[in-house]
């Protein structure tokens, strides 16, 4: 059996294109890409309204307060929810959207120039495949680092969309400045100063995974992405065409998340359950796909500068009668033991982290 280096995923049959030979084929889906079991297991509630919290409503004096502790609850009891009112303009949104739509229509061969290369993370390919045998999602995806400058390897860009580069830029401050917007509220709901969790972000690095999720004609026996939470500070997830699959796991349920049109959808990450000494909860989720429709969704994950320690505010763990629940580490290790082990939902690279 072949093993990838630490934290480099094995490669894997593209499933864009196998998926275009598949549908038509009258065959039963691979047998990598059988999920049945696992699918089925859970109930699953459909239209879930995930929390709403608006950001010019906590810019407001008048509706601030009021609007903070709707923030402050819904990352303490759902760990998600959907920003709107996020003043990232339309324009910027609809460029990153189309060059990312654009991207995945190229031919596999021009979409291979900017594929994976072995022991590496960065680039066209698919993340956390360990074995021949492991079970596979039924996506592709890009993967960049994208936040700060120097920390981009643009090897792995995409170049046949000339506007890419650009738009990712704004893109990216801008998603940039809604971040440390949060941050700051964040920090003001949890009594903290607001530099000491900003200092934890500094520099703001960001990365994006952009995922191409294809039709699949048995969509209940395949997973898009498997359950997993997400090993960054704090997510912001677009949905680039507008297909729905995001689902999240609550009181032992799963449930379809149906955001508004133009919101973001805002992840807490294991690192701001830890910076929070565990009053944010960082929550389990996946992707289900669709029978007909492709999915493109994109996440900008925003993690601490690489070389820091991350542990829980110390004003928090003063505060805190049982101390500490977690651990301090170094960021990067924390990454290393993340990327080297299979999406399993509530989740190894965590478990070495909490203190009971
Ligand atoms: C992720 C993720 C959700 C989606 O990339 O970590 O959870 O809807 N993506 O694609
Ligand atoms: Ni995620």
């Amino acid at each position: 059996m072949a093993h990838a280096k630490a934290g480099a995923s094995l490669p894997v049959p593209n499933v864009q294109a196998l998926a275009q030979t598949w549908h038509g084929s009258g065959e039963p889906v691979p047998g990598r890409y059988v999920r049945t079991e696992e699918m089925g297991a859970g109930e699953v509630v459909a239209g879930c309204a995930i929390r709403v919290v608006d950001l010019s409503r906590l810019l407001d004096p008048r509706s601030s307060e009021e609007e903070l502790a709707n923030l402050g609850s819904a990352c303490q009891h759902w760990g998600f929810f959907q920003l709107i009112n996020h003043g990232v303009l339309d324009e910027v949104i609809q460029d990153v959207k189309r060059d990312m739509i654009e991207f995945f229509k190229l031919p596999l061969e021009a979409k291979k120039v900017h594929a994976q290369v072995p022991g590496g993370l960065e680039g066209y390919g698919q993340s956390f495949v360990f074995s021949e045998t492991q079970k596979l999602d039924w996506a592709d995806m890009i993967y960049l680092m994208i936040s700060p400058k120097e920390s981009r390897d643009l090897r792995f860009w995409p170049t046949r969309t000339p506007s890419f580069r650009d738009s990712v830029d704004r893109y990216s401050a801008e998603t940039a400045k809604v971040t440390a917007s949060l941050l700051r509220f964040m920090a003001a709901d949890l009594g903290v100063e607001p530099e000491h969790l900003l200092e934890a972000f500094r520099g703001q690095p960001q990365s994006m995974r952009t995922t191409y999720y294809p039709p699949c004609r048995q969509a209940a026996d395949v997973l898009g992405l498997s359950p997993h939470t997400d090993a960054t500070g704090l997510a912001l997830l677009l949905h680039v065409n507008d297909v729905q699959g995001l689902q999240i796991r609550r009181d032992g349920k799963w449930h379809a998340v149906n955001p508004l049109d133009g919101a973001f959808v805002v992840s807490i990450g294991d690192i701001l359950e830890i910076l929070s000494n565990g009053r944010y909860r960082s929550i389990e989720h996946r992707v289900v796909v669709h029978p007909d429709k492709e999915r493109i969704s994109a996440a900008m994950f925003h993690q601490p500068c690489p070389n820091t320690t991350t542990g829980p505010l110390p004003e928090l763990v003063n505060r805190d009668s049982g101390g500490a629940r977690y651990r301090s580490m170094d960021y990067m290790d924390f990454m290393n033991n993340f990327f080297a082990s299979k999406l399993d939902g509530r989740r190894s690279h965590m478990d070495a982290m909490r203190i009971y």
